[in-house]
Protein backbone atom coordinates (compact mmCIF):
# COMPACT_ATOMS: atom_id res chain seq x y z
CA UNK A 1 0.00 0.00 0.00
CA UNK A 2 1.11 3.63 -0.93
CA UNK A 3 -0.22 6.67 0.36
CA UNK A 4 1.64 9.51 -2.06
CA UNK A 5 4.83 9.43 -0.24
CA UNK A 6 7.72 8.45 -1.49
CA UNK A 7 8.81 4.55 0.31
CA UNK A 8 11.64 3.67 1.42
CA UNK A 9 12.55 0.83 -0.26
CA UNK A 10 13.59 -1.93 2.32
CA UNK A 11 15.09 -5.20 2.54
CA UNK A 12 14.95 -7.71 5.10
CA UNK A 13 18.34 -10.19 6.16
CA UNK A 14 17.42 -13.16 7.72
CA UNK A 15 13.49 -14.88 7.62
CA UNK A 16 13.13 -14.41 11.48
CA UNK A 17 10.25 -15.68 13.38
CA UNK A 18 9.56 -11.50 15.03
CA UNK A 19 10.00 -10.40 11.52
CA UNK A 20 7.07 -13.11 10.25
CA UNK A 21 4.78 -12.27 12.84
CA UNK A 22 5.61 -8.55 13.99
CA UNK A 23 7.76 -6.39 11.69
CA UNK A 24 6.72 -7.58 8.50
CA UNK A 25 2.94 -6.95 8.66
CA UNK A 26 3.42 -3.46 9.91
CA UNK A 27 5.96 -2.70 7.14
CA UNK A 28 3.61 -3.86 4.71
CA UNK A 29 1.08 -1.89 6.25
CA UNK A 30 2.95 1.52 6.21
CA UNK A 31 2.29 3.21 2.92
CA UNK A 32 5.79 4.75 3.34
CA UNK A 33 7.33 1.67 3.41
CA UNK A 34 7.83 -0.69 0.03
CA UNK A 35 9.53 -3.99 1.05
CA UNK A 36 11.98 -4.62 -2.34
CA UNK A 37 13.81 -7.53 -1.11
CA UNK A 38 14.23 -10.86 1.43
CA UNK A 39 16.96 -12.61 2.00
CA UNK A 40 17.32 -16.05 3.25
CA UNK A 41 20.43 -18.52 3.95
CA UNK A 42 17.36 -20.74 2.28
CA UNK A 43 15.92 -19.32 -1.17
CA UNK A 44 13.18 -21.20 -0.59
CA UNK A 45 12.27 -19.95 2.41
CA UNK A 46 13.19 -16.29 1.17
CA UNK A 47 10.33 -16.80 -1.69
CA UNK A 48 7.90 -17.66 1.03
CA UNK A 49 8.25 -14.66 3.54
CA UNK A 50 8.70 -12.52 -0.42
CA UNK A 51 5.32 -14.08 -1.95
CA UNK A 52 3.44 -13.61 1.66
CA UNK A 53 4.36 -9.79 2.27
CA UNK A 54 4.38 -8.91 -1.23
CA UNK A 55 8.48 -8.30 -1.86
CA UNK A 56 9.09 -8.66 -5.68
CA UNK A 57 12.87 -9.69 -5.12
CA UNK A 58 13.66 -13.49 -2.87
CA UNK A 59 17.65 -13.82 -2.64
CA UNK A 60 19.60 -16.52 -1.30
CA UNK A 61 22.32 -14.86 0.12
CA UNK A 62 22.69 -11.87 2.51
CA UNK A 63 25.28 -10.11 0.79
CA UNK A 64 23.58 -9.87 -2.64
CA UNK A 65 20.80 -8.08 -0.95
CA UNK A 66 23.29 -5.53 0.49
CA UNK A 67 24.40 -4.70 -3.27
CA UNK A 68 21.21 -4.20 -4.55
CA UNK A 69 20.85 -0.19 -5.60
CA UNK A 70 17.56 -0.66 -5.44
CA UNK A 71 17.09 -1.22 -1.53
CA UNK A 72 17.40 2.10 0.77
CA UNK A 73 17.00 0.20 4.20
CA UNK A 74 17.55 -2.77 5.61
CA UNK A 75 16.41 -4.42 8.63
CA UNK A 76 17.94 -7.17 10.32
CA UNK A 77 16.23 -9.60 13.06
CA UNK A 78 19.28 -12.02 13.18
CA UNK A 79 20.47 -13.65 16.17
CA UNK A 80 22.30 -10.89 18.80
CA UNK A 81 25.56 -12.48 17.86
CA UNK A 82 25.48 -11.79 14.30
CA UNK A 83 24.01 -7.98 14.24
CA UNK A 84 27.32 -6.39 14.58
CA UNK A 85 28.86 -8.17 11.55
CA UNK A 86 25.95 -7.43 9.40
CA UNK A 87 24.83 -4.02 10.74
CA UNK A 88 28.67 -2.92 9.37
CA UNK A 89 28.65 -4.54 6.20
CA UNK A 90 24.86 -2.88 5.79
CA UNK A 91 26.51 0.39 6.21
CA UNK A 92 29.43 -0.27 4.34
CA UNK A 93 27.14 -0.85 1.27
CA UNK A 94 25.32 2.41 2.05
CA UNK A 95 22.35 1.45 3.57
CA UNK A 96 20.38 2.64 6.22
CA UNK A 97 19.61 -0.14 8.96
CA UNK A 98 16.57 -1.37 11.31
CA UNK A 99 18.50 -3.51 13.68
CA UNK A 100 16.66 -5.63 16.33
CA UNK A 101 17.46 -5.67 19.67
CA UNK A 102 19.72 -6.14 20.75
CA UNK A 103 21.71 -3.64 18.89
CA UNK A 104 25.21 -6.14 19.26
CA UNK A 105 26.35 -7.91 22.66
CA UNK A 106 29.04 -5.06 23.19
CA UNK A 107 28.66 -1.88 24.26
CA UNK A 108 32.14 -1.21 22.32
CA UNK A 109 30.40 -2.62 19.15
CA UNK A 110 27.48 -0.85 19.54
CA UNK A 111 29.29 2.25 19.80
CA UNK A 112 31.72 1.40 17.16
CA UNK A 113 28.86 1.21 14.66
CA UNK A 114 26.81 4.10 15.67
CA UNK A 115 29.70 6.01 14.99
CA UNK A 116 30.13 4.12 12.14
CA UNK A 117 26.96 4.92 10.93
CA UNK A 118 27.11 9.03 11.53
CA UNK A 119 30.56 8.72 9.51
CA UNK A 120 28.81 7.54 6.65
CA UNK A 121 25.79 9.52 6.98
CA UNK A 122 23.37 6.57 7.29
CA UNK A 123 20.45 6.21 9.90
CA UNK A 124 20.61 3.35 12.20
CA UNK A 125 18.33 2.59 14.65
CA UNK A 126 17.32 -0.60 17.34
CA UNK A 127 14.09 -1.95 17.52
CA UNK A 128 13.33 -2.21 20.88
CA UNK A 129 9.62 -1.56 20.19
CA UNK A 130 7.76 -1.74 23.70
CA UNK A 131 9.84 2.19 23.96
CA UNK A 132 7.44 3.21 21.08
CA UNK A 133 4.13 2.08 23.09
CA UNK A 134 2.01 5.20 23.84
CA UNK A 135 1.11 4.10 27.37
CA UNK A 136 4.22 4.89 29.01
CA UNK A 137 3.87 8.87 27.71
CA UNK A 138 0.60 8.36 29.93
CA UNK A 139 2.77 6.46 32.87
CA UNK A 140 5.16 9.64 32.83
CA UNK A 141 1.85 12.66 33.42
CA UNK A 142 0.52 10.34 36.05
CA UNK A 143 3.89 10.13 37.71
CA UNK A 144 4.41 14.03 37.26
CA UNK A 145 0.80 14.91 37.82
CA UNK A 146 1.79 13.10 41.87
CA UNK A 147 -0.22 9.48 41.37
CA UNK A 148 2.45 8.13 43.64
CA UNK A 149 4.03 10.84 45.20
CA UNK A 150 7.96 10.82 44.69
CA UNK A 151 9.50 7.61 42.67
CA UNK A 152 11.43 5.44 44.87
CA UNK A 153 11.82 2.51 42.62
CA UNK A 154 11.07 0.35 40.15
CA UNK A 155 10.62 -3.58 40.11
CA UNK A 156 10.40 -4.72 36.10
CA UNK A 157 10.47 -8.40 35.20
CA UNK A 158 10.13 -10.27 31.65
CA UNK A 159 10.09 -13.95 31.99
CA UNK A 160 8.94 -16.57 29.74
CA UNK A 161 8.73 -20.59 29.34
CA UNK A 162 11.56 -22.13 28.08
CA UNK A 163 11.56 -22.07 24.36
CA UNK A 164 12.38 -25.68 21.91
CA UNK A 165 15.95 -26.76 22.56
CA UNK A 166 16.90 -25.50 19.63
CA UNK A 167 16.05 -21.60 19.83
CA UNK A 168 19.16 -19.22 18.89
CA UNK A 169 18.76 -18.23 22.84
CA UNK A 170 20.63 -21.34 24.20
CA UNK A 171 23.15 -20.87 21.55
CA UNK A 172 25.62 -18.02 23.12
CA UNK A 173 27.79 -18.21 20.50
CA UNK A 174 24.78 -16.88 17.87
CA UNK A 175 22.15 -15.62 20.30
CA UNK A 176 23.44 -14.15 22.75
CA UNK A 177 21.28 -16.04 25.84
CA UNK A 178 18.45 -14.53 28.00
CA UNK A 179 20.33 -11.58 29.62
CA UNK A 180 21.30 -9.78 26.24
CA UNK A 181 18.06 -11.23 24.60
CA UNK A 182 15.26 -10.86 27.68
CA UNK A 183 17.17 -9.29 30.63
CA UNK A 184 17.01 -5.92 27.84
CA UNK A 185 13.58 -5.10 28.48
CA UNK A 186 13.28 -4.12 32.07
CA UNK A 187 17.14 -2.89 32.10
CA UNK A 188 15.35 -0.41 28.90
CA UNK A 189 12.62 0.12 31.19
CA UNK A 190 14.61 1.05 34.14
CA UNK A 191 16.70 3.54 31.68
CA UNK A 192 13.18 4.71 30.48
CA UNK A 193 11.76 6.07 34.04
CA UNK A 194 14.57 6.23 36.05
CA UNK A 195 17.58 8.11 33.67
CA UNK A 196 20.66 7.33 32.15
CA UNK A 197 22.73 7.42 35.67
CA UNK A 198 21.69 3.94 36.77
CA UNK A 199 24.33 1.74 38.10
CA UNK A 200 24.87 -1.72 38.63
CA UNK A 201 24.57 -2.85 42.47
CA UNK A 202 24.05 -6.57 41.90
CA UNK A 203 22.91 -8.95 39.47
CA UNK A 204 22.88 -12.91 39.61
CA UNK A 205 22.96 -14.79 36.50
CA UNK A 206 21.42 -18.56 35.82
CA UNK A 207 23.43 -20.10 33.19
CA UNK A 208 23.34 -23.24 31.80
CA UNK A 209 25.80 -26.03 32.98
CA UNK A 210 25.55 -27.64 29.58
CA UNK A 211 26.76 -25.29 26.86
CA UNK A 212 26.79 -21.86 29.15
CA UNK A 213 23.74 -20.14 27.95
CA UNK A 214 22.36 -17.91 30.67
CA UNK A 215 18.77 -18.58 30.78
CA UNK A 216 17.61 -16.00 33.69
CA UNK A 217 18.38 -13.35 36.34
CA UNK A 218 18.02 -10.79 39.00
CA UNK A 219 19.97 -7.39 39.25
CA UNK A 220 19.70 -4.32 41.09
CA UNK A 221 19.93 -0.55 39.94
CA UNK A 222 20.43 2.75 41.63
CA UNK A 223 20.83 5.78 40.82
CA UNK A 224 22.59 8.56 42.44
CA UNK A 225 19.80 9.43 44.90
CA UNK A 226 19.13 5.46 45.93
CA UNK A 227 16.46 5.29 43.41
CA UNK A 228 16.71 1.49 43.10
CA UNK A 229 15.44 -1.09 39.91
CA UNK A 230 14.84 -4.21 40.72
CA UNK A 231 14.81 -6.18 37.83
CA UNK A 232 14.21 -9.75 36.86
CA UNK A 233 14.38 -12.06 33.54
CA UNK A 234 14.14 -15.13 32.13
CA UNK A 235 13.08 -18.24 29.81
CA UNK A 236 12.87 -20.80 32.47
CA UNK A 237 9.58 -19.43 34.12
CA UNK A 238 5.86 -18.51 33.88
CA UNK A 239 4.96 -16.13 31.26
CA UNK A 240 5.32 -12.26 33.24
CA UNK A 241 5.69 -8.93 31.43
CA UNK A 242 5.54 -5.91 33.77
CA UNK A 243 6.45 -3.05 35.61
CA UNK A 244 5.76 -1.26 38.73
CA UNK A 245 6.76 1.90 40.33
CA UNK A 246 7.02 2.40 43.74
CA UNK A 247 6.66 6.45 45.24
CA UNK A 248 6.18 7.75 48.69
CA UNK A 249 2.37 7.68 48.34
CA UNK A 250 1.28 4.62 46.45
CA UNK A 251 2.60 2.65 43.96
CA UNK A 252 1.66 2.27 39.68
CA UNK A 253 1.91 -0.94 37.91
CA UNK A 254 1.65 -2.21 34.22
CA UNK A 255 1.29 -5.58 33.11
CA UNK A 256 1.82 -7.15 28.96
CA UNK A 257 4.06 -4.11 28.73
CA UNK A 258 6.85 -5.19 26.59
CA UNK A 259 4.79 -6.88 23.71
CA UNK A 260 1.39 -6.12 24.12
CA UNK A 261 -0.90 -6.46 20.33
CA UNK A 262 -2.09 -3.90 18.66
CA UNK A 263 -5.49 -4.52 19.58
CA UNK A 264 -4.62 -4.29 23.41
CA UNK A 265 -6.07 -2.15 25.39
CA UNK A 266 -3.44 -1.21 28.59
CA UNK A 267 -4.59 -1.21 32.11
CA UNK A 268 -2.97 1.13 34.59
CA UNK A 269 -3.23 -0.35 38.27
CA UNK A 270 -2.77 2.56 40.81
CA UNK A 271 -2.51 2.26 44.38
CA UNK A 272 -2.50 4.21 47.71
CA UNK A 273 -3.55 4.01 51.06
CA UNK A 274 -7.34 4.73 50.99
CA UNK A 275 -7.75 4.26 46.91
CA UNK A 276 -7.25 1.86 44.24
CA UNK A 277 -7.79 2.56 40.29
CA UNK A 278 -7.52 1.10 37.56
CA UNK A 279 -7.12 3.22 33.96
CA UNK A 280 -7.86 1.78 30.70
CA UNK A 281 -5.47 3.41 27.80
CA UNK A 282 -6.10 3.10 24.46
CA UNK A 283 -4.26 0.45 21.95
CA UNK A 284 -1.37 1.32 19.94
CA UNK A 285 1.11 -0.65 18.11
CA UNK A 286 4.04 -0.20 18.92
CA UNK A 287 5.17 -2.29 15.64
CA UNK A 288 3.94 0.27 13.55
CA UNK A 289 5.43 2.87 15.29
CA UNK A 290 8.63 1.87 15.49
CA UNK A 291 8.59 1.08 11.40
CA UNK A 292 7.14 4.71 11.18
CA UNK A 293 9.44 6.22 12.91
CA UNK A 294 12.42 4.65 10.79
CA UNK A 295 10.94 5.10 7.63
CA UNK A 296 10.13 8.73 8.26
CA UNK A 297 13.87 9.26 9.36
CA UNK A 298 15.08 7.88 6.22
CA UNK A 299 12.71 9.90 4.12
CA UNK A 300 12.76 12.76 5.78
CA UNK A 301 16.59 12.99 6.90
CA UNK A 302 14.88 12.37 10.53
CA UNK A 303 17.67 12.39 13.66
CA UNK A 304 18.02 9.23 15.45
CA UNK A 305 20.74 10.30 18.18
CA UNK A 306 18.34 10.63 21.32
CA UNK A 307 17.57 6.85 19.97
CA UNK A 308 21.05 6.14 19.97
CA UNK A 309 22.28 7.30 23.04
CA UNK A 310 19.52 5.23 24.86
CA UNK A 311 20.67 2.03 23.14
CA UNK A 312 24.44 2.94 24.34
CA UNK A 313 23.49 3.48 27.80
CA UNK A 314 21.50 -0.43 27.88
CA UNK A 315 24.69 -1.99 26.45
CA UNK A 316 26.29 0.02 29.07
CA UNK A 317 24.70 -1.87 31.90
CA UNK A 318 23.77 -5.05 30.07
CA UNK A 319 28.08 -5.26 29.43
CA UNK A 320 28.19 -4.32 33.45
CA UNK A 321 26.03 -7.21 34.36
CA UNK A 322 27.48 -9.81 32.47
CA UNK A 323 31.01 -9.01 33.25
CA UNK A 324 30.35 -8.51 37.22
CA UNK A 325 27.28 -10.65 37.97
CA UNK A 326 27.68 -14.04 40.37
CA UNK A 327 26.86 -17.01 37.97
CA UNK A 328 25.02 -19.70 39.37
CA UNK A 329 25.05 -23.19 37.30
CA UNK A 330 22.33 -24.64 36.52
CA UNK A 331 20.74 -27.82 34.75
CA UNK A 332 18.55 -27.43 31.37
CA UNK A 333 14.89 -27.09 32.02
N1 LIG B 1 11.68 -6.43 18.94
C1 LIG B 1 11.04 -7.49 19.43
O1 LIG B 1 9.93 -7.39 20.00
C2 LIG B 1 11.65 -8.86 19.26
C3 LIG B 1 10.94 -10.00 19.58
C4 LIG B 1 11.54 -11.25 19.36
C5 LIG B 1 12.84 -11.30 18.89
N2 LIG B 1 13.52 -10.17 18.64
C6 LIG B 1 14.92 -10.19 18.18
O2 LIG B 1 14.93 -10.56 16.81
C7 LIG B 1 16.10 -11.35 16.53
C8 LIG B 1 15.64 -12.67 15.96
O3 LIG B 1 14.85 -13.36 16.90
P1 LIG B 1 13.82 -14.50 16.45
O4 LIG B 1 13.23 -15.05 17.67
O5 LIG B 1 12.91 -13.98 15.42
O6 LIG B 1 14.85 -15.56 15.86
P2 LIG B 1 14.72 -16.66 14.67
O7 LIG B 1 13.30 -16.92 14.35
O8 LIG B 1 15.59 -17.79 15.07
O9 LIG B 1 15.33 -15.88 13.42
C9 LIG B 1 16.67 -15.60 13.24
C10 LIG B 1 16.97 -15.68 11.75
O10 LIG B 1 18.35 -15.41 11.58
C11 LIG B 1 18.83 -16.14 10.45
N3 LIG B 1 20.11 -16.78 10.80
C12 LIG B 1 21.30 -16.50 10.22
N4 LIG B 1 22.28 -17.22 10.75
C13 LIG B 1 21.72 -18.01 11.69
C14 LIG B 1 22.24 -19.00 12.56
N5 LIG B 1 23.54 -19.31 12.60
N6 LIG B 1 21.37 -19.63 13.37
C15 LIG B 1 20.06 -19.31 13.38
N7 LIG B 1 19.52 -18.38 12.57
C16 LIG B 1 20.33 -17.73 11.73
C17 LIG B 1 17.76 -17.13 10.04
O11 LIG B 1 17.20 -16.64 8.83
P3 LIG B 1 17.38 -17.40 7.44
O12 LIG B 1 17.29 -18.87 7.75
O13 LIG B 1 16.25 -16.90 6.66
O14 LIG B 1 18.71 -17.00 6.89
C18 LIG B 1 16.72 -17.07 11.16
O15 LIG B 1 15.43 -17.20 10.69
C19 LIG B 1 16.86 -11.45 17.84
O16 LIG B 1 17.82 -10.43 17.91
C20 LIG B 1 15.78 -11.22 18.88
O17 LIG B 1 16.28 -10.68 20.10
C21 LIG B 1 12.95 -8.96 18.80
Amino acid sequence: MTDGRVPVRLGVIGCADIALRRTLPAMRADGGIEVRAIASRDVAKAERFAGAFGAGTALGDYAELLERDDVDAVYIPLPAALHAEWVERALLAGKHVLVEKPFTTERRETERLIALARERGRLLLENMMFLHHTQHARVDDLVSGGAIGEVRALAAGFTIPPKPRDDIRYRPDVGGGALVDIGVYPVAAALRFLGPHLRLVGAVLRAEREGGAVVGGGVLLSDPQGVTAQLTFGMEHSYHSGYELRGSSGRLGLERVFTPPPAYSPVVRIERQDHREEIVLPPADQFANVVGLFAAAVREGGDLTSWNEESLHRAGLLDDIRDKAEYTRVSRA
